[in-house]
């Protein structure tokens, strides 16, 4: 017997080709079993030179744990089929799990539907940083230094520096787009802002705006009126009524707070109107014409309106949510009951 010869087995068993647990079997009996090769073998260790017998050993040892790896393997991966043809716990039949949607949170919900209304009659989108300085926050809409008027509008200042806040209203995109754009001008400005009040169930630091402009040759308080009219009907249902209360704002005049029928108990007296039968949803007036000075647009010609109203407040009064503050808590149960509306 030859060291080769143990060579050419080895190549042997590598290459036996195993395709069935027949065949493993019939691999087993020919090298493995106990009358198998590879015993035989073992029985010849007695007739190799002795010189040879201690590297014939070690070759033969190596060539039974060849054949039982390989047998080993084989029988593992054939078990392991069996048991996934066989054993499958998979039930078929059972329905497929509904897929987890997401839901928009209804701050985007009532925004983007106010931004609609307001687009279906011609209305552009302008955006600004909530970032702002004096200038475009208070100085350009008629709010001088150390006028008493800043005090309506609670502002976060960054910093030691008073020229950079927090911007208070979006008012402050509209001061950028009249700088840049000659009239006319139909814009509305929805958008983030901020305001350093104690927090309650009415009143946020943190909150959302829609405020709209539009500034053209001979636009009246009456296309105000119908503009806010058009929208109330669209948000509120057909029947809303509104209602203009003169108020005071320093970048309109004459200004008024706008006021709607209270849809829910349609003006007979609930819990949401505080039993007025009108609700308050926003602030609106002419353009001062000093705001147009400041901002290159010449009021001898140009006439304009704006209007600014809450999100979280229309929010309010859609959903009848009666705290603010679960606009910002973002609890997954508040959320996910706005899964339905798109
Ligand atoms: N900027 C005002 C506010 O934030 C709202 C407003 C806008 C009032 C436009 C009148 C005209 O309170």
């Amino acid at each position: 017997m030859e060291l080769s010869e143990l060579e050419n087995i080895a190549q042997e068993i590598e290459a036996y080709s195993i395709e069935s647990t027949e065949t493993l079997e019939a691999f087993r009996i020919k090298y493995i079993g106990s009358k198998g090769l590879i015993k035989g073998l073992f029985k010849e260790i007695k007739n190799v030179a002795p010189e040879e017998r201690k590297a014939f050993g070690q070759k033969l040892n190596a060539l039974k744990n060849l054949a039982e790896d390989r047998h080993k393997t084989q029988q593992n991966s054939f078990s392991t089929d069996n048991k996934k043809a066989t054993k499958s716990t998979e039930d078929w039949t059972r329905p497929a799990e509904e897929a987890n949607l997401g839901s928009r949170h209804p701050v985007s919900l009532v925004m983007n539907q106010m931004v609609e209304i307001f687009r279906t009659i011609g209305f552009g989108i302008s955006e600004g940083p909530e970032i702002e300085d004096d200038w475009h926050n208070f100085t350009a809409l008629n709010i001088p230094k150390d006028h008493p008027a800043r005090d309506m509008q609670d502002t976060f200042f960054l910093s030691k520096d008073p020229d950079t806040v927090l911007r208070t209203h979006t008012s402050s995109v509209q001061v950028r787009v009249m700088e840049k754009e000659d009239p006319p001008i139909r814009t509305i400005s929805p958008g983030r802002v901020y305001r350093n009040e104690t927090i309650s169930a009415r009143a946020h630091c943190i909150f959302h705006q829609v405020e709209g402009l539009y500034i053209d040759k001979s636009v009246s308080f009456a296309d105000l009126k119908q503009t806010l009219y058009y929208f109330a009907t669209q948000m509120f249902g057909e029947k809303t009524k509104i209602r203009f209360r003169p108020s005071y704002f320093p970048f309109t005049e004459p200004s008024a707070e706008m006021d709607i029928s209270c849809f829910f108990c349609e003006g007979a007296g609930c819990n949401i109107c505080k039993k007025t039968g009108w609700v308050e949803i926003g602030g609106c007036g002419m353009v001062d014409p000093a705001v147009l000075s400041n901002c290159n647009i010449d009021p001898e010609k140009y006439t304009g309106f704006a209007f600014g109203m809450g999100v979280e407040r229309i929010a309010m009064l859609k959903y009848q949510i009666n705290d603010i503050r679960l606009f910002f808590e973002n609890d997954i149960r508040f959320i996910q009951q706005f899964k339905s509306v798109r």
